[in-house]
């Protein structure tokens, strides 16, 4: 445990640490007492996938394991094999359908029986996976080699893991003809990916992508040429790793034909395992298997050499359409050209999109011809995707031509010849060799796409009225400061959600209230909307109650957003439809509401009452709640959240998440306060002026951009608290202005480049014991912060990507552009 925690404190984002970093996102589960110590299991022995306390069975060495998984911060198990004695616990082998992993929930079993094998069943009994459909199972070994195996009474092998390939081989494994190796999903998703290493039935070894769903395989992208088109005696008839290390693919004829020559490592001081990536590339790693520190696998050699250059005659190629391939460390990273963005801002592997609209239509829309510009990149090159070659041709007239033809996204410019090509491109490279200059248009302006579609089903419902505030890139002239002032005003005042049903939310009479609280007397609280009193509502023994009595003062009328203008809009808000909706609300990270009251200016608003504060108090109070108890509270947030945007019957916005609107209950489980209160406050302005101090540092910079208003502003308000949850530290330190940490979000994004994590939680061991997670969460919350909206997760993401089922990649720097000044 030492070892693996000083080994993830020295990572950096460089290549083995990627591997690593995948690797470790699995959690340690202590290896059972009762593991025999000759490698055998007898049929009627099994395992449990129970959390914490699961077991696995041992090689005789204790070199491997073979037992349950759980994937990180999920329910899910995996049935795998790994090495033991590594830290990481690398996964050689799991439990598959051919296509998907077998992956179970917890408490799970798995029995090894004389009928059937391996067989893998639910909690409830149900059937999950089997090896196979064998009988006469004597027993099975997990040998030293890695290999599980099934034998029947006289030692011979029924079945074996070895014979049902994965991703990984090892030394003493081979892949005959017909057998493949396929590629995970990404680093941390075990569903099958794009690249599949293939033992053809001609003899060739070849490395493709194939075309899912389908098995479809495009062009080769490696080969062995071991066909045995020529002379049959030179064809290949399998891949053999063999037991001292070497990888070929042996021929007819006995020859071996090394897939590639490289220093030997020992297969005897090293474990060696060769893997096919997600990413495509065939690598062989080693490990000491004696070791002391931080050591990691190593590379021995990797097939091909650069992925990126290999052309791959259709589909995707190794990064997605319009992205670029680049090779660091022998592994394709892909980047999308400026003027382009990744499509999933989480699959950085995907495709990319266009930030603009082209076509020969909406070119002939503009009023003058000086809409593009031209980005020039040296030796990149989509080989394909081209509908027209000019020869011969020199940069500027390729360059010109491209121009000029609506249909042409890029020009290619090489020995005198032109390349036009359309979208979507493919196969992406950069190639240093290729001596090219490709010429990409990208539409001046940013703004010329149309705001993206609201996901609020009731858009068509908002209306044409006439615009009070426009909010444009002249308010951005004004401090910065009084713009978080006035765009919380506008949050303050804005919701867009109109109600669908009616429910039934008991309502009250302010006579009934105000004897509930005793005539208003113990106040609990101030916010924009009015004060909080307690209160007891008489039913039984007496319902402890907060009472929101909403500000008198309001205008009648209501603010509205559409296309990036702020609207006002007179007239009669429905208060008792609002309420009603509010009254649909079911969910256990939201305050309850309880019942209303609205009689003319006298608007009151009951919810449960939480006894235990806020998370405000709990964050920065006099003791630093656990590390356990602040995730645990911010993943209930998320949840919440995600329930407001998506899942309750009408979208709700919040537009103040911040840990003063986080309440805690007995057990300490995070309720939201205060949502669907947006719509409810028409401010006076220079009312809410003073109301909303406590607000500013939580709002998302579209707020003051002429930028669509969605869910994504509650995603960037909930990443800034979700760093403060994670330090314990206000996200704007007035005290401390002048201080490196008083802007939380941009320290923690340094602290993040550099690697520095034990700052981040204050050296607490806790969190540090956690790395993974802690490294996860930082990253999610660099994600919400994005000043760029669409870059942010929506909340479905987030909670997934704090539970650990979806992969994080690396986030950018969330506010690039202020940074840069
Ligand atoms: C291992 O630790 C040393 C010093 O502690 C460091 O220089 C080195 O980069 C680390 N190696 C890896 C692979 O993290
Ligand atoms: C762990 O497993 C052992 C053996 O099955 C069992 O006796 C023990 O109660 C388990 N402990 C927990 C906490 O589940
Ligand atoms: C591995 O075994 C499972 C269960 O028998 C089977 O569904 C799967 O297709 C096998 N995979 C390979 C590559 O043989
Ligand atoms: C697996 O073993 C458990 C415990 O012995 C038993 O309850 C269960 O019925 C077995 N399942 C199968 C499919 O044999
Ligand atoms: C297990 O490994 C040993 C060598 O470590 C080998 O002799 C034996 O044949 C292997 N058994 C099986 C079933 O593969
Ligand atoms: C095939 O190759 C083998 C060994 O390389 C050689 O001995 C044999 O003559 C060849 N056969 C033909 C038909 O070329
Ligand atoms: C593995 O192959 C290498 C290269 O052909 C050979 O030198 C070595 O003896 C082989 N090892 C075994 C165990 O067959
Ligand atoms: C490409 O052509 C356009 C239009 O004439 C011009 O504005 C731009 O500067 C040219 N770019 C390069 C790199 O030559
Ligand atoms: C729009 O583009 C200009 C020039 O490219 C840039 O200075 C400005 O920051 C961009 N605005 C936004 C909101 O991206
Ligand atoms: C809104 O205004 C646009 C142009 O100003 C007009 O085309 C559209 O029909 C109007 N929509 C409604 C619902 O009035
Ligand atoms: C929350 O309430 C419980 C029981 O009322 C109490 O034991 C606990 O200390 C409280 N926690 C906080 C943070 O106030
Ligand atoms: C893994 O990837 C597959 C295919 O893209 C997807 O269907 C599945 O939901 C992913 N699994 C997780 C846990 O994200």
């Amino acid at each position: 445990m030492v070892a693996q925690l000083h080994l993830l404190q020295q990572m950096k984002m460089a290549f083995p640490v990627r591997l690593l970093l995948f690797l470790s996102s699995l959690y340690p589960v202590p290896i059972s007492v009762f593991a025999r110590t000759d490698g055998k299991v007898d049929p009627g022995d099994f395992l449990s996938a129970t959390a914490g306390n699961s077991s696995s069975w041992l090689s005789p060495s204790g070199d491997f394991a073979f037992g349950f998984r759980q994937l990180e911060n999920s329910d899910l198990f995996l049935l795998s094999l790994w090495y033991a004695k590594i830290p990481d616990r690398t996964i050689v082998w799991y439990a598959n359908h051919g296509d998907s992993p077998a992956a179970v929930a917890k408490g799970s079993l798995v029995n090894l029986t004389a009928d059937n094998g391996l067989v893998l069943t639910s909690p409830q009994g149900a059937q999950l996976w089997k090896s196979e459909s064998i009988s006469g199972v004597a027993f099975g070994v997990l040998n030293d080699t890695g290999n599980f195996v099934l034998q029947d009474d006289n030692s011979g092998s029924l079945w074996e893991t070895f014979d049902n390939l994965t991703h990984t081989i090892l030394p003493g494994q081979d892949i005959e003809k017909g057998g493949k190796l396929w590629s995970q999903q990404s680093e941390t998703n075990f569903s099958k990916g794009r690249f599949e290493l293939r033992m053809q039935d001609d003899g060739n070894l070849v490395l493709v992508t194939i075309n899912l769903p389908t098995e479809f395989a495009n062009a080769p992208y490696y080969a062995s040429d071991t066909t045995g088109d020529s002379n049959s005696s030179t064809a290949g008839t399998k891949l053999e790793f063999n037991s001292s290390g070497y990888m070929y693919v042996l021929r007819e004829n006995g020859e071996k034909l090394t897939i590639k020559e490289a220093e030997t490592v020992s297969a005897r001081s090293f474990y060696l395992r060769t893997t096919l990536n997600f990413d495509g590339v065939f690598v062989q790693y080693s490990h000491p298997k004696i070791f002391t520190g931080n050591v990691s696998w190593s590379v021995v050699w990797s097939v091909p050499d650069n992925i990126c250059t290999m052309t791959i005659d259709s589909g995707l190629g190794v990064c997605g359409y319009n992205s670029i391939c680049t090779l660091r460390d022998q592994r394709p990273t892909c980047a999308c050209p400026k003027g382009y963005s990744l499509l999933d801002p989480n699959d950085l592997y995907g495709n990319c999109k266009p930030d603009f609209i082209q076509g020969c239509e909406e070119d002939k829309l503009s009023p003058t011809n000086d809409i593009y510009e031209v980005q020039m990149l040296s030796n990149t090159d989509w080989p394909l995707s081209d509908f027209m070659q000019l020869n011969p041709s020199t940069p500027e007239s390729c360059n010109q031509s491209c121009f000029e033809d609506c249909l042409c996204a890029v020009a290619i410019y090489r020995v005198e010849t032109c390349w036009k090509k359309k979208l979507p491109l493919s196969n992406g490279r950069v190639d240093s060799g290729l001596n090219s200059q490709a010429f990409i248009k990208v539409r001046k302006g940013n703004l010329t796409l149309p705001v993206p579609q609201r996901p609020n089903p009731d858009d068509k419902k908002m209306k044409n009225q006439t615009t009070l505030i426009r909010m444009g890139s002249a308010l951005l002239g004004t401090s910065i400061f009084a713009d978080l002032m006035l765009s919380a005003i506008v949050c303050m005042g804005f919701f867009f959600i109109y109600q669908k049903k009616h429910s039934f939310l008991p309502s009250f009479t302010y006579k009934e209230l105000e004897g509930a609280t005793d005539g208003f007397t113990e106040e609990l609280g101030r916010g924009a909307f009015g004060v909080v009193y307690k209160g007891i509502l008489p039913i039984g023994s007496g319902v402890p109650v907060e009472v929101k009595k909403l500000n008198c003062a309001v205008q009648e009328g209501e603010i509205e957003f559409r296309e990036g203008e702020i609207e006002f809009r007179e007239g009669e808000i429905e208060f008792r439809m609002e309420v009603s909706m509010l009254g649909q609300t079911h969910h256990k990270n939201l305050v309850r509401p309880v019942g209303y009251c609205d009689e003319g200016q006298k608007r009151l608003l009951v919810y449960e009452f939480l006894g235990n504060g806020t998370l405000a108090n709990l964050l920065f109070g006099d003791t630093k709640p656990s590390w356990r108890k602040r995730i645990d509270i911010v993943s209930g947030v998320a949840k919440g959240l995600l329930y407001l945007h998506e899942e309750c019957s009408t979208q709700i916005l919040h537009c103040d998440i911040k840990p003063q609107n986080i309440l805690l209950d007995d057990c300490c489980n995070a309720k939201i306060a205060d949502f669907g209160l947006a719509k409810l406050l028409m401010m006076n302005q220079s009312q809410t002026f003073t109301a909303i101090r406590g607000t500013k540092g939580y709002v998302a910079p579209e707020w003051f951009r002429n930028m669509a208003i969605t869910t994504k502003v509650d995603v960037y308000s909930f990443g800034v608290m979700l760093l403060e949850v994670i330090c314990c530290r206000r996200s704007i330190d007035m005290e401390n202005v002048y201080e490196e940490r008083a802007i939380l979000s941009e320290w923690v994004y340094d602290c993040y480049l550099k690697g520095l994590w034990d700052p981040i939680v204050d050296n607490e061991m806790e969190a540090l014991h956690e790395k993974t997670k802690l490294e996860r969460f930082v990253m999610v919350a660099l994600w919400c912060i994005q000043e760029e909206p669409s870059l942010r997760p929506i909340m479905k993401k987030v909670v997934q990507m704090l539970e650990g089922v979806v992969e994080v990649h690396v986030p950018p720097c969330p506010s690039p552009y202020s940074r840069a000044g």
